[in-house]
C-alpha cells in the first residue's frame, strides 16, 4: 500500500475552512460534516458545512473582487495570464499530493489521478492562460449609413460573478473546468464542489492564493448540494451558473436561475453509444470498448454505456471487452496492484446494482461480473450485460457505474437510428478502417463529441458538451468563453 505522508496526513487533520475573500473560514454555523474513504468506508477529513449565510459572504466577496477599480479589474491581461499559467505550474509541482487527496476522497486509482486527472487540470489553466490576452471584439460596418458617418466596434466583458458547482466523479478536472474560464475572461467565482469530494478544491483553493489571484476573486464553498448549491443557484448575487452533474439537478439548477434570470450552462448526463463496424481493428476496438465504459469504474458522463456491435464481430467484441472486465484488479486506491477502484458512495454502489439486477430481470446475461467483492469499500466487479433490447431500463437511463450494456446491429441506418434513440447526446465513440464510414457516421450521431478509434480523448483545446438533454453549452476550448462573456456593441457617430 502507498502511504500517505505527513504533509497530507496534517492537510487531513486539519484542512482549510471555507475561501472567503482570500481567508481560510468556519462556517457562521460552526457545523462540519464528513467525508469518506470509499475504498475504507472511513472517515479521512471533516470539513465547514456552508450554508445559505455562508453563501451570501461569499458571492458578496465575488462581487467586491469584481467591483470597477478591484485589484483584479486593474489587472493587466497579461498578468491575468501569468497568473492563470503559474497555478497550472503549481498543479504539477504538486501533483503527488493532489493525487493522494484526489485518489482518496474521490476512489480513483492514485496512478490515474496522477497521469490523468492532475495532468489535465493543468493543461485546463495554462491553455485557459492563453485566452486571458486573447478575448477581443471587432469592428463591423453600420450598413445603413454612409461608411464614414459611424464607428462601431465590440469589447467582450467578464459577465460577472460566476457560480461554479460540479460533482464528484472527476473534482480537480471540474473545477479547472469552472476556474479557469473565469478567471481567463476576468470574471470572479465561488465554487462548490460536490459533498463527497471537497478536498482536492481545498487544496487548489490555495494554490490560487499562492499564484498570486487577488483575494474574493475565487471562492470555495464545502457544502451540501440542498443547502450550500441551492442557496448559490438562486442568490440573485450571481450572473451566471456553470453546473456539472445529474440531470435532475440541471433542472433545479434552471429553476433556481429563473429569479434574476442568471446566464446558465449544464454540463449533465449521458448514455453514449460506442460504436464497432465490423471493419474496425479489433485490438484498438476491444481495449477502446473497455477504456470507454471502465474508466474510473464507469462513473464519467461520457462513459460509452451502450455497445453496439456488428453482428460479424459481436461475439469476438463482447468476449474481449469480458475478458478485459475479469482481467481487472478491482481494489484499494493505494494498492499498486490495484486498476479499479470503488464506486464513490454506498448510494451509489446500490444504484448501479439495482440496475444490474434490473437488467437481468428483464432478460439481459451478465456474461461477467455484477458481484461485489467482499469487505469493506464500495467495489464492484466490472460488468458486461449481452442480450439487452432497446426497451431495458439499463439501455435507456444512465448507470453511472461499470456496467456496459452490448447491443448487435447489421443495417447501418438502423443502427443510427438506435444510436440516437436517447433523450442524451454527449459522446459517441466509432471504430472502424473505413474513412467515408466514420465521417459519415460522425455526421449523423446526435453528440456533442464524436471519437474515431479513440474513446475519451480530452484536451483543454476540444469543445465538450451536450445535444439534447445533457445540457447547454460547451466547456474548454475557445467555445466555452463565450459563457462567461457579455459582448458590448458601442456606437460611436462622428460629427
Ligand atoms: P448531483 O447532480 O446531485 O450533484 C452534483 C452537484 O450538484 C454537487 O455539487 C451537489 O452538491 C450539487 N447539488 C445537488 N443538489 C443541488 C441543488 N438542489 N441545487 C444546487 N446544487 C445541488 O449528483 P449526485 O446526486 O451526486 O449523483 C446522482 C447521479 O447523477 C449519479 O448517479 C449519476 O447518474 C449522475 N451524475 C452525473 C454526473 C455527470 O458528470 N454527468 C456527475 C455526477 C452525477
Ligand atoms: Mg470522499
Amino acid at each position: 500500500m502507498t502511504t500517505i505522508n505527513d504533509a497530507t496526513q496534517a492537510f487531513l487533520a486539519a484542512p482549510p475552512g471555507l475561501l472567503i475573500d482570500g481567508e481560510s473560514i468556519p462556517a457562521l454555523s460552526g457545523e462540519t460534516f464528513e467525508s469518506v474513504d470509499p475504498s475504507t468506508e472511513e472517515v479521512i477529513a471533516h470539513l465547514q458545512r456552508a450554508r445559505a449565510e455562508d453563501v451570501d459572504a461569499a458571492v458578496r466577496s465575488a462581487r467586491r473582487a469584481f467591483e470597477p477599480g478591484s485589484a483584479w479589474r486593474r489587472m493587466t491581461p497579461a498578468d491575468r495570464g501569468r497568473v492563470i499559467h503559474r497555478i497550472g505550474d503549481l498543479i504539477l509541482e504538486n501533483a503527488d499530493e493532489l493525487a493522494m487527496l484526489e485518489a482518496i476522497d474521490s476512489g480513483k486509482v492514485l496512478s490515474v489521478a496522477r497521469s490523468s486527472d492532475v495532468v489535465l487540470t493543468a493543461n485546463m489553466f495554462h491553455y485557459m492562460a492563453g485566452w486571458a490576452t486573447k478575448t477581443e471584439g471587432h469592428t463591423m460596418p453600420f450598413t445603413m449609413s454612409s461608411p464614414d458617418e459611424y464607428v462601431a466596434y465590440t469589447r467582450s466583458e467578464p459577465v460577472g460573478v460566476v457560480a461554479g458547482i460540479i460533482p464528484w466523479n472527476f473534482p480537480l478536472v471540474m473545477a479547472s473546468w469552472k476556474i479557469g474560464p473565469a478567471l481567463a475572461t476576468g470574471c470572479t467565482i465561488v465554487l462548490k464542489p460536490a459533498e463527497q469530494t471537497p478536498l482536492s478544491a481545498l487544496r487548489l483553493g490555495q494554490l490560487v492564493v499562492e499564484a498570486g489571484v487577488p483575494a474574493g476573486v475565487v471562492n470555495i464553498l464545502t457544502g451540501y448540494g440542498h443547502e450550500a448549491g441551492a442557496a448559490l443557484a438562486a442568490h440573485p448575487g450571481v450572473d451566471k451558473i456553470a453546473f456539472t452533474g445529474s440531470t435532475e439537478v440541471g433542472r433545479l439548477i434552471v429553476g433556481a436561475a429563473v429569479g434574476n434570470l442568471k446566464r446558465v450552462s449544464l454540463e449533465l448526463g449521458g448514455k453514449s453509444p460506442n460504436i464497432v463496424f465490423d471493419d474496425a481493428d479489433l485490438d484498438i476496438a476491444i481495449p477502446g470498448a473497455a477504456q470507454a465504459i471502465f474508466f474510473h469504474q464507469g462513473q464519467c458522463c461520457n462513459a460509452g454505456s451502450r455497445l453496439f456491435v456488428h453482428r460479424k464481430v459481436y461475439d469476438e467484441v463482447i468476449e474481449g471487452v469480458a475478458e478485459i472486465a475479469r482481467g481487472f484488479q478491482v481494489g484499494p486506491v493505494l494498492d499498486p496492484e490495484s486498476t479499479m477502484g470503488p464506486l464513490i458512495s454506498s448510494e451509489q454502489l446500490e444504484r448501479v446494482c439495482g440496475y444490474v439486477r434490473s437488467g437481468q430481470d428483464e432478460g439481459a446475461t451478465a456474461l461477467t461480473g455484477g458481484n461485489r467483492p467482499q469487505g469493506k469499500g464500495y467495489f464492484l466487479e466490472p460488468t458486461v450485460l449481452a442480450d439487452t433490447t432497446g426497451d431495458m431500463k439499463v439501455v435507456r437511463e444512465e448507470i453511472f457505474g461499470p456496467v456496459v450494456v452490448a447491443i448487435p446491429f447489421e443495417d447501418p441506418d438502423e443502427l443510427v437510428r438506435q444510436a440516437n434513440d436517447t433523450p442524451f447526446g454527449l459522446a459517441a465513440g466509432v471504430f472502424t478502417r473505413d474513412l467515408n464510414r466514420a465521417h459519415r457516421t460522425a455526421q449523423l450521431i446526435q453528440a456533442g463529441t464524436v471519437w474515431v478509434n479513440t474513446y475519451g480523448a480530452f484536451d483543454a483545446a476540444i469543445p465538450f458538451g451536450g445535444f439534447k438533454q445533457s445540457g447547454w453549452g460547451r466547456e474548454m476550448g475557445r467555445e466555452v468563453l463565450d459563457h462567461y462573456i457579455e459582448t458590448k456593441s458601442v456606437v460611436i457617430r462622428l460629427s
